[in-house]
């Protein structure tokens, strides 16, 4: 015996006619006289199940009323189509069986405050929204992936307990390790991702980074999910392409395969419809500029000196500039890690980009030219106050084979916020971790 059900509401097209078991959770469930209506869903989808008094044993109908929201069930029936559903089928139901039954689900349909839900987070991801939300999340990762697999990029994972400092040491989570001393939670998985291209020419990792960052807006956690390619012989012009071709490639992927899940969220596809490359490229210098003429566009948009970095409000008034993301090129060196290459014309500036996403989401990509020489990383390790000892590994690097090479790294949670329209990076992870929320 199997507890398996015939097919997923997904595909039920396929049963057109036929007799089916599904088995899953009700959504909702209305009773007119002799009908019983049951939302059922499975994680697929959802269909409408209709009880007709008429149709089935007395028992069966006894069943169906006993059921409640998110109870567990198997229902069986004959699939018909039907105009009026959203899936374009209904089941006709021959029978019941209930595998349990819930009392005073926490969450009904009636409006609850986002504090009330992010308690039941572990409950909450059963609604239709999150549902759409979290499916999204899982295409944008597998679209991210299988395009740079099919570039001929190699996955190389890098470790999460780490030694030292990447991006700065303000913000590590730390954690004693025996009798090694401090060990940190990864910012990035870059250093290590490094080692990789030098072995591979084109690698990528994956996985969650730490920032012990107490913001409380609402595009930051302390732990994300990041990948980060990295590729031998490339500058500072190829990685912007690299990064442009993409972001398109996944926001195109998402256009045609979740529509649905876009539509849950009413999420208007005009403005994803044109991200494609190539896209436009600004310096930080033109970005300060605008931002000095235009501030009054955005509020809470200040103006702001040369060697300033910007705000979640300068980057919203930068890209409402454009129609598609935007790079913004060249930093000052000063307000940003210390791996990056210089700009061999103008020292004082890095060989840098951050991709702002359209429509006020914010940077959702990092990434530069990296230094390639070992004398000038040592000094930049040294300038930063860092302990050039505990880098050796990564200056070797540079002293065995180096060559110029770039990467950058993209914030998953950032990515699906802005493609999926929504406002708050909360939502975009199943289980957010921020500066006040650690439960569930
Ligand atoms: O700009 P960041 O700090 O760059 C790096 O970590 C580089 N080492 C990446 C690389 O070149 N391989 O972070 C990269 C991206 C950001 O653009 C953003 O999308 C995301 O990571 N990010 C965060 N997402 C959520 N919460 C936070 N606190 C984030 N910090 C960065
Ligand atoms: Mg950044």
């Amino acid at each position: 015996m199997s507890l398996l059900p015939t097919t997923s509401i997904a595909a039920i097209a396929d049963y057109a006619g036929q007799t089916v078991t599904l088995s899953g959770w009700i959504y909702n469930k209305t009773e007119k006289g002799k009908l019983i209506f049951l939302m059922l869903r499975d994680g697929s989808a959802t269909i409408q199940c209709v009880v007709f008094k008429k149709n089935v044993a007395e028992e069966v109908f006894a069943r169906a009323q006993q059921l409640t929201q998110e109870s567990a069930c198997r229902i069986t029936g004959e699939v018909r189509a039907d105009e009026r559903s959203a899936s374009g089928y209904e089941l006709d139901v021959r029978d019941v069986e209930i595998v349990s039954l819930t009392h005073d689900y926490p969450i009904s349909p009636k409006e609850h405050g986002v504090e009330f839900l992010m308690e039941h987070r572990h409950l909450w991801v059963r609604s239709a929204k999150q549902h759409a939300l979290l499916r999204i999340r899982a295409e944008v990762i597998a679209a991210a992936q299988e395009w740079l697999n099919a570039q001929g990029f190699i996955r190389y994972d890098s470790p999460i307990l780490t030694a030292t400092a990447a991006e700065g040491t303000t913000n590590l989570f730390g954690t004693d390790y025996f009798d090694l001393g401090r060990a940190y939670l990864a910012q990035t998985g870059q250093l290590y991702v490094e080692s990789g291209m030098m072995s591979f020419g084109k690698v990528y990792c994956f996985g969650p980074t730490f920032r012990a960052e107490k913001s409380k807006t609402r595009r930051h956690l302390t732990e994300f999910w990041m990948i980060e390619p990295e590729v031998a012989f490339a500058d500072h012009d190829d990685n912007m392409v690299l990064q442009e071709q993409f972001v398109s490639a996944i926001v195109q992927r998402v256009l045609d395969r979740r529509g649905a899940d876009l539509k849950t969220l009413e999420r208007d596809t005009a403005p994803l419809e044109r991200v494609l490359a190539p896209f436009p490229r600004i310096s930080y210098d033109e970005a300060v500029d605008l931002v000095n003429t235009r501030h009054g566009e955005v509020e809470g948009c200040t103006p702001m000196v040369w060697g300033e970095d910007f705000g979640a409000p300068h980057e919203t008034l930068i890209a409402q500039q454009f129609d598609r993301p935007v790079f913004v090129e060249r930093y000052p060196s000063a307000i940003k890690a210390f791996y990056m290459e210089p700009d061999p014309q103008r020292p004082e500036v890095a060989l840098c980009a951050d991709l702002l996403a359209s429509e006020g989401y914010g940077e959702i990509i990092g990434g530069s030219q990296r230094i390639h020489d070992a004398a000038l990383l040592e000094a930049r390790i040294r300038e930063h106050g860092l302990n050039v000892d505990d880098y050796q590994w990564y200056i070797d690097l540079r002293r065995y084979g180096t060559v110029p090479h770039s990467g950058f790294g993209m914030g998953i949670e950032r990515a699906v916020a802005w493609i999926s329209g929504t406002r708050h990076i909360r939502e975009t992870i199943p289980f957010p971790r921020q500066l006040y929320r650690i439960y569930p």
